[in-house]
């Protein structure tokens, strides 16, 4: 099965979680397709049936930069018919009001647009306050990654999720 993922970083984290990600994909008998927000548009999400955007959570509460200068094009996008996962990376100790924020604030458009979310991901083993990243079924939108203070449960959650959505996609 085909699988894009769409990231943005500004500090090189997302890019490490995601070379883990992708390689676990194609262990998992994944395509996998990566894309960087500093070159990708939203349009090329089109291409694909499912895709993962893996994007962190900057300046309390907002957008990678990438993201955050096309979060209006997303916001608009027609997500029907799309399966959409999230990767969200967060500093659960540092900002513990606003932890993986980003995941909420694009998720949402998703499923107002049309699309359907796969990988969702229980809090168990986070401490935080709140998050915008929740979603009404008390999940986070998708995996969440700590490479401030968990960089050690990265590979293992990683793994865990990839067995999760391989089993939601049916693959
Ligand atoms: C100035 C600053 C603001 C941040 N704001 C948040 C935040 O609001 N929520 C959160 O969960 N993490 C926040 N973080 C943590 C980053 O999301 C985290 O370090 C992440 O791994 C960075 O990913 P990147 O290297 O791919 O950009 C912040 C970090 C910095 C330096």
């Amino acid at each position: 099965m085909l699988i894009g993922i769409f990231f943005g970083t500004n500090t090189g984290n997302t890019e490490t979680v995601v070379e883990i990600l992708e390689k676990e994909l194609k262990v998992n008998g994944f395509e996998v397709d990566v894309h960087d927000m500093s070159s990708a548009s939203v349009d090329d999400m089109a291409k694909y049936d499912q895709f993962i955007i893996a994007v962190p959570t900057w300046n309390d509460g907002e957008l990678q930069d990438d993201f955050d200068a096309v979060f209006g094009e997303f916001e608009s996008f027609d997500f029907s018919g799309k399966k959409v996962a999230f990767v969200g990376l967060g500093d659960q100790d540092g900002y513990p009001d606003n932890f993986l924020d980003a995941i909420g604030i694009l998720g949402k458009p998703v499923l107002k647009n049309g699309g359907s979310i796969f990988g969702y991901w229980p809090t168990d083993g986070y401490e935080f306050t709140t998050s915008a990243g929740l979603a009404e079924n008390g999940k986070f939108f998708g995996l969440g990654i700590d490479q401030d203070n968990q960089e050690d449960q990265t590979e293992d959650r990683i793994k865990s999720w990839v067995a999760q959505i391989k089993g939601e996609l049916g693959v």
